[in-house]
């Protein structure tokens, strides 16, 4: 239900009525119940151009709202808000129609656009690490986002498999001979050595150059040793995308290494266009607003991370014809990508009207603040991180007895996976975020685990009622607010969905979860003696609770559980 949308387009003809335009009508939710329902606050604004009392022009527009069944009461509050009462009667029909819908009443969009959402993109020359667990998680939950919303999305797992490094990593590989498939399996360890060797062993760094400048002059032995490395290390990502339930498939790897034929061809655009200037040999684009130019090309000749990043841009506007380009990449980058953009626009390797975003965010903290590591020091692997979750969980679960060993596995699966991806899209992204096991499984608060409880005790409640359902009566304050509630998921997933922001999408979770439980607590379903209507009445409300909180998890890859 677009709410917002149809108040807007009221107050939009009371306007018109009383020949005032406002381009910006915004009706917001208001912030208490004493205040209705929704307010619009533009009269304040107005006053200065009209001239006139702010509460007069309120006092106009109230007149000229036109009847609707949608409007209980409006009322002029202090200098001239106008606060909105959405009726009950209405409230109740519109939860009726979505009772039974897979959708919940949420429409495609009538205009759906090509999205790339670049996320992920680990380095193939590390092991994944929890510096790739936040663009992972928040990737993927916008991207089925703007999926479900209708849009027409590419994910793209832009992965550094390209560079210096890698001549290393090939050289230990051939070092090892046949049969090195083995040191593969523990990628840590296998970089670890390589290094150590490459520190060490004069000979073997120098033979590393070499394989560098072999690989990337197309020397086939070198290319399949390479492949063979990027294949296995592939691999691996796959297991961690695996395991935390996240969409991305090998079809979706847009390689660095796949841009490396365009890349002369960028800086001969950029150099027709005018756009090139050298610097101490390298090939650099000035621009006004950064310090530091963006340097394209190196003076040795060879490419740079910003280099495959325009070939990427043209790529996804000229080929894909995506109109809204999504990265999804750590705060760091900011720089990065604020100058390869202004690059691509000035090139035109993007037209003007396509968006190219940069959806930052911050550090990984622990618990005292600092950069996640391992006790020693070291980078914590992501699949050892999944792996404790899980663990963890198990320990949290409480009603064991339930479940036999293999289905409390499986719980405890969906139980840590989803408090990790949780506890990360429930923050604003662009905080640094703090990772607490403590906080993060407990069964309070903003958490994964209220939400699957929740919905497992709305299922049992259902089960214990054979799921009749009846038409939706509003007794109550509670009852009304916890119906409207469910209506506003629609606006709330355009507002999440147009600021790339998952943790709009928990916030509203626990808001719903903790009306629910109120409501629940003051009308209950189950006691004997209770009118039969109101009790299906109830039911439905609780169903269309528990559907809200399916779907809006399963967005953010989720899963729920029909027992816990
Ligand atoms: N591989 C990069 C890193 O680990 C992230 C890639 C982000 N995407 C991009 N198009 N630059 O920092």
């Amino acid at each position: 239900m677009k709410i917002k949308e149809q108040l807007n387009s009221l107050i939009a003809d009371a306007l018109n009525a009383i020949n005032v335009t406002d381009s910006n009508i915004q009706v917001v939710e208001a912030g208490k119940p004493e205040f209705g329902d929704y307010q619009y606050n533009g009269a304040m604004g107005l006053a200065k151009i009209l001239k006139k009392k702010p509460r007069d022009i309120a006092q106009d527009i109230v007149a000229n709202i036109p009847n609707s069944d949608m409007i209980e009461k409006l009322e002029i509050a202090g200098p001239g808000f106008i606060n909105i009462t959405i009726s009950s009667k209405w409230i109740a029909k519109r939860v009726d129609e979505i009772k039974d819908d897979d959708r919940l009443g949420i429409a495609k969009k009538s205009n759906p656009i090509k999205v790339v959402v670049d996320y992920s993109g680990p380095n193939m020359a590390k092991q994944m690490h929890v510096g790739h667990l936040r663009s992972t998680i928040i990737g993927d939950t916008l991207a089925n986002l703007f999926t479900f919303l209708g849009d027409d999305v590419i994910r793209q797992n832009h992965i550094g498999d390209w560079g210096t490094q890698f001549g290393m990593l090939i050289a230990y590989l051939e070092e090892l001979g046949k049969g090195s498939e083995g040191s593969l399996k523990d990628l840590e360890q296998f970089y670890k050595d390589a290094k150590k060797r490459f520190d060490e062993d004069e000979a073997f760094a120098t033979k590393s150059r070499e394989y560098v400048v072999k690989l990337q002059g197309g020397d086939i032995h070198c290319l399949e040793l390479w492949e063979n490395f990027i294949d296995k290390s592939l691999g691996h990502c796959e297991e961690v995308y695996s395991k935390l339930g996240v969409n991305l498939t090998r079809d979706d790897v847009k390689a660095e290494s796949s841009y490396n034929d365009d890349l002369a061809n960028i800086i001969k655009e950029l150099e027709d266009k005018g756009l090139l200037q050298t610097s101490q040999g390298a090939k650099c684009v000035f621009l006004e607003d950064s310090p530091n130019p963006l340097i394209v090309q190196k003076s040795d000749g060879g490419y740079l991370y910003a280099t495959t990043d325009l070939a990427a841009i043209k790529f996804r506007c000229q080929k894909l014809k995506a109109k809204r380009v999504s990265y999804v990449v750590d705060a760091r980058q900011s720089e990065h990508f604020k100058q390869v953009f202004e690059v691509a626009k000035k090139a035109d390797f993007a037209p003007e009207d396509t968006i190219l975003e940069h959806i930052s965010f911050g550090m990984m903290l622990d618990k005292s603040g600092k950069p996640f590591k391992t006790r020693d020091g070291g980078t914590v692997k992501l699949i050892d991180l999944l792996d404790e979750a899980v663990q963890r969980a198990k320990k949290s679960i409480t009603r064991r007895d339930t479940f036999n060993e293999n289905e409390l596995e499986k719980v405890a699966e969906i139980v840590g996976i989803g408090a990790v991806k949780y506890s990360d899209l429930s923050i604003n992204r662009e905080s640094n975020y703090i990772f607490d096991w403590d906080k993060m499984l407990s069964l309070d608060g903003n958490t994964s685990l209220y939400q699957q409880y929740a919905y497992a005790r709305i299922q049992s409640i259902l089960r214990k009622s054979e799921r009749v359902l009846g038409d939706i009566k509003i007794g109550d304050e509670l009852e009304r607010r916890l119906a409207l509630k469910l209506l506003q998921l629609e606006d709330i997933l355009i507002t999440t969905a147009k600021d790339a922001k998952p943790h709009y999408i928990a916030s509203y979770l626990y808001d719903l979860t903790t009306l629910f439980m109120k409501f629940y607590e003051n009308n209950p379903i189950l006691k004997d003696g209770i009118d039969e209507d109101i009790k299906k009445s109830r039911l439905a409300l609780a169903s269309v609770v528990a559907n809200t909180i399916k779907l809006s998890l399963d967005i953010m890859g989720i899963a729920v559980l029909e027992r816990l």
